[in-house]
């Protein structure tokens, strides 16, 4: 992934940043509705996210490739974003924060691209105060039709990709203690789905 994503810096944004867009925004309006806070971005990426929190929210961004983060930290200084407290090369999987550090995180296309979904959200859920909200945006599979034939034919490229095509959504949440509180399809067509779940208490 940290080659795919070396590879994808230099033109993620124009290759990728269109097409995800009104589910990201739509993912920054759910964090941005919430309480102010701490929040933590997994996956960070080119932080195309960040210029799009409310001031009051404190933001740190994490992701496992400098190259992408290089591309964010730009951002941040260009556009003198004084709420992103940090941007931190870190593995979401294994993530270096003690219990409880933050009201909320949310991974945008991050789900789909870890090795270990699972343990993704099993670190997010430790991180996350008792009661707090974890937000994904993601492509799930479709389980028939079409779709699902066209995710099916791609999956043999996911190290290329940098994604996998027929990541299911049950994958995420098997056994997870987090508790669904509903899903939301995003445009464009209902292909990416604003999942939202809230931490045990
Ligand atoms: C499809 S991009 C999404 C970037 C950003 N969230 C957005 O909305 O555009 C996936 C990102 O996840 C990062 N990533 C992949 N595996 C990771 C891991 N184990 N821990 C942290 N970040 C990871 C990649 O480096 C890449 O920046």
């Amino acid at each position: 992934m940290r080659l795919a994503y070396r590879r994808w810096a230099g033109i993620y944004d124009t290759v990728f940043g269109g097409v995800s867009r009104p589910a990201r925004m739509r993912a920054v309006a759910a964090v941005n509705a919430l309480p102010p806070g701490r929040v933590l971005e997994v996956g960070v990426g080119t932080g195309l996210a960040l210029p799009h929190y409310r001031p009051e929210i404190s933001v740190v961004g994490i992701d496992l490739s400098a190259e992408m983060l290089a591309k964010a930290r730009a951002k941040v200084a260009a556009e003198r974003l004084k709420n992103v407290e940090a941007l931190l090369e870190m593995d979401a999987q294994a993530l270096e924060f003690p219990d409880a550090s933050f009201d909320s995180a949310v991974g945008m296309f991050v789900a789909s691209v870890v090795p270990d979904a699972r343990a993704m959200l099993a670190e997010l859920v430790r991180v996350v105060r008792p009661g707090g909200t974890i937000l994904f945006v993601n492509h799930f599979r479709a389980e028939g039709g079409p779709r699902w034939a066209i995710e099916r034919a791609m999956a043999p490229f996911s190290r290329r990709l940098g994604w996998h095509p027929d990541f299911a959504e049950s994958t995420l949440l098997a056994g997870a203690s987090a508790r669904v509180l509903g899903r939301e399809p995003c445009t464009p067509f209902g292909l990416f789905t604003l999942l939202r779940l809230a931490t045990p208490r």
